[in-house]
């Protein structure tokens, strides 16, 4: 049965086939086929030739067909806790460039820290039968993610240490990140920490949070405490701020789960009328553009999210290439950036 192939302008009615090239070419079918996916098997005069009727008849591939065949989709999938987040399309961007060089189209959702809009996004990615999945996990999905893999889904897990040995991942050290931000607080004489964002149970949170609180209890006089928000973005600083403004125990200092959160939490403290960082100073994590941008430029915690994307989808590709590929935890080092928010 001949595939048919869409002409350049879709109109299918009149779909022009490999055969068609090839006799319009006066060559094999076979040689148009090289044309196509192994040109370097085929001499410059003939694939310039081949090229131009290509060209000329308006032949387009039909790789659903040939992915159909094949049995598996060429796409990626990623899922990322918020796609509003610069950070996550950060590191998807680094994902689709790497992508781009392997002719491989990226399909990227939002869990939106969800775990049912995250476990429809597995379904759809299950029917599609990608190649591979890049996903920053909300829920426990590990059970889900073995199904994929077992259905031919190479998985690589992003923004967080699995710790399974099953699947490969690519995190900042949260550890450190959160010693990082403390020890800069402590430095600076404050005493008074809160960490607002959460919620607890993300991995991501929990790491950074626990260094935190380690490095303020060797600091005699020195305490810290949790404001935990359902999400992190601007909106959860914001109101995670005006309560602890409302409050009895104002802290003078503030370290947020990420920059978005701590954008919020400027935004907040600015309009109840407080100084930053004099009456209270401001830490966020990632380093996002925004962050040093920012009305008082905010320190921050950076993570390398373009090596994060890069190494992710390297190991991903090495994994679809080979399914018994060495698991890999990838754990990138943070870095310190101090601005004006922290003095
Ligand atoms: O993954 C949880 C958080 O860690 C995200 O919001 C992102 O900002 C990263 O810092």
């Amino acid at each position: 049965m001949t595939t048919s192939e869409a002409t350049t302008n879709g109109d299918t009615s009149r779909s022009v086939s490999v055969k068609d090239v090839a006799a319009a070419a006066g060559v094999s079918v076979g040689t148009v086929s090289n044309v196509l996916n192994r040109p370097e098997k085929v001499s410059p005069a003939t694939l310039e030739h081949v090229q131009q009727v290509i060209g000329r008849l308006g032949f387009v591939r039909n790789d659903a067909a040939r992915q159909l065949r094949a049995g598996t989709n060429r796409a990626i999938g990623m899922v990322v806790l918020d796609v509003r987040n610069p950070f996550f399309t950060d590191i998807a961007r680094g994902v689709e460039l790497r992508l781009a060089e392997h002719r491989r189209p990226l399909i990227l959702g939002s869990s939106d820290q969800d775990a049912e809009r995250e476990s429809t996004y597995l379904d759809l990615f299950e029917e599609q039968r990608v190649s591979g999945l890049l996903i920053t996990p909300v829920g426990k999905v590990l059970p889900r993610l073995r199904r994929l893999r077992e259905r031919g889904t190479a998985v690589v897990v992003v923004d967080r240490r699995t710790g399974s040995r099953e699947f490969s991942s690519v995190a900042v050290d949260d550890v450190r990140g959160g010693r990082l931000a403390a020890q800069h607080l402590l430095e600076s004489g404050r005493r008074r920490i809160a960490f607002i964002g959460g919620p607890r149970g993300l991995t991501q949170i929990k790491h950074r949070l626990h260094a935190a609180q380690e490095e303020v209890d060797a600091v005699d006089g020195a305490r810290l405490r949790f404001v935990e928000t359902g999400t992190m973005d601007a909106d959860a600083g914001r109101r995670g701020a005006e309560d602890l403004l409302a409050g009895p125990d104002r802290p003078d200092a503030i370290f947020a789960a990420n920059d978005l959160v701590a954008l919020g939490v400027l935004q907040a403290l600015t309009l109840a009328g407080v100084r930053v960082p004099e009456d209270v100073a401001i830490i966020g994590f990632d380093d996002i553009d925004f962050a040093a941008s920012a009305a008082i430029p905010l320190s921050s915690v950076r993570q390398p999210r373009a090596e994060m994307g890069r190494a992710a989808i390297d190991l991903l590709l090495a994994a679809i290439d080979d399914p018994a590929a060495q698991v890999r935890d990838i754990v990138l080092e943070p870095e310190l950036v101090v601005r004006r928010s922290t003095g």
